[in-house]
């Protein structure tokens, strides 16, 4: 079912904690809303499930307005941040729950729970009580309860919080196969966690303070963040952020880092508006910094490492440049075994998957050959 969300706003008292969102989600969709602590995910979810009247726009379900569909044909349901099993009942109890409250028959209400269960791999617990079962079967079985009466939009607020990484890998599969299985069911599923909302989303919205500042698919976001919040919330580790002023040298522009002169003509056009002394911010992803090799040609800069963390197949080096810049790069294991603390190290850059943000706003300044692309499109 499709969901359309115009211009919601919600105060709390003196927090604004939704400014105006505005969002489409088209049946069928896996989308995920990325947003840090008390951004707003939760609200957004309680609204769009009609838990919490918004102060101003609409939610639109299935083409029908939220306020004109009554509760029970509004066929949404709600995993919450904090899941609540019934503590006294089954598991088959609690999945029957929502069945038996819709008057659901008695031999209809086995048939749905065995499927649930067995598809959510549950069969086996059927007969306990909550408090006998692993974390990620308690959650499986509030996800079950949510998914039992066939919601055509399912509304997920950080339903893997609660697990271990290992349960969390899993689990984030298991959405997948299941949305996959589902088909029809619009999901809209709410994380802090970059890698879960990338992982699953086909979209991700970003949320920010109660506005939702990009969305796009995940490979869009990582290489073409709008700003550079976008930027330092996806990438894993995190992209490094260093200023940069723009300069004129000789025939051309450069950008000054505390460690590199790096050419600015792949930015031409969009920073032609730009005097020189601009401040900027430049944004080097860990992955596009590496030991250089001797004949490697493009930008190149000393450093020493200052900090090495094996992860095992990969190893995160901190690095010092220019002074006194931190920066992070992350190597195979095969290239990082024989680099120490305090190495003396020349690397190279990737002047390809480097981004650019103006420092006052920002804002994203993309790459002329982007920009002529768009222009040509428009
Ligand atoms: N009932 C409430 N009364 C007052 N303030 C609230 C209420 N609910 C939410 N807020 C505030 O609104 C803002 C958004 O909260 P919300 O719970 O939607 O964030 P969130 O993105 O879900 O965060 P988290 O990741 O921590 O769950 C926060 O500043 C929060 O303190
Ligand atoms: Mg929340």
């Amino acid at each position: 079912m499709e969901l359309v969300i115009g211009d919601v706003q919600k105060r709390f008292g003196a927090v604004e904690a939704l400014r105006g969102v505005s969002l489409t989600v088209p049946s069928g969709e896996f989308f995920a809303i990325l947003g840090p602590s008390g951004a707003g995910k939760t609200t957004l979810l309680r609204i769009i499930a009609g838990i919490e009247k918004p102060d101003g726009g609409r939610i639109l379900i299935g083409g029908r307005d939220l306020n004109d569909l009554p509760v029970r044909a509004r066929d949404t349901a709600m995993v919450f941040q904090t899941f609540a099993l019934y503590p006294h009942l089954s598991t088959f109890e609690n999945l029957a729950y929502p069945l038996r409250e819709a008057k659901v028959p008695r031999e209809d209400i086995k048939r749905r729970v065995a499927e649930v269960a067995e598809m959510l791999r549950l069969t086996h617990t059927l007969a306990r009580k909550p408090s006998t079962l692993s974390g990620g079967e308690q959650q499986r079985c509030a996800i079950g309860r949510a998914l039992i009466r066939r919601p055509k939009l399912l509304l997920l607020d950080e339903p893997l919080t609660n697990l271990d990484a290992k349960l969390r890998h899993d689990t984030r599969a298991e959405f997948k196969r299941l949305h996959r299985e589902l088909r029809t069911t619009t999901i809209v599923y709410a994380t802090p966690d970059q890698l879960e909302a990338l992982s699953m989303g086909a979209r991700v919205g970003v949320l920010r303070q109660g506005r939702i500042t990009q969305v796009d698919t995940p490979s869009a976001l990582y290489e073409t963040p709008d700003d550079d919040f976008v930027a330092s919330l996806v990438g894993d580790p995190p992209i490094n952020l260093v200023p940069g002023t723009l300069r004129e040298s000789g025939g051309g522009r450069s950008i000054d880092l505390p460690f590199l002169g790096l050419d600015a003509s792949p930015w031409r056009g969009a920073l032609g508006g730009f005097p020189a002394g601009t401040k900027l911010t430049v944004g080097l992803r860990p992955q596009a910094i590496w030991p250089a090799v001797a004949a490697e040609a493009g930008p190149r800069f000393p450093a020493r490492v200052y900090l090495t963390e094996p992860l095992g197949d990969v190893t995160i080096l901190d690095i010092v440049a220019g002074g006194d810049t931190r920066l992070r790069m992350v190597l195979p294991q095969e290239q990082a075994y024989r680099i120490a603390v305090d190495d003396a190290i020349e690397c190279a850059v990737d002047p390809d998957q480097i981004c650019l943000f103006a420092q006052e706003t920002g804002t994203s300044i993309r790459r002329t050959a982007m920009g002529a692309r768009a222009e040509a499109a428009a």
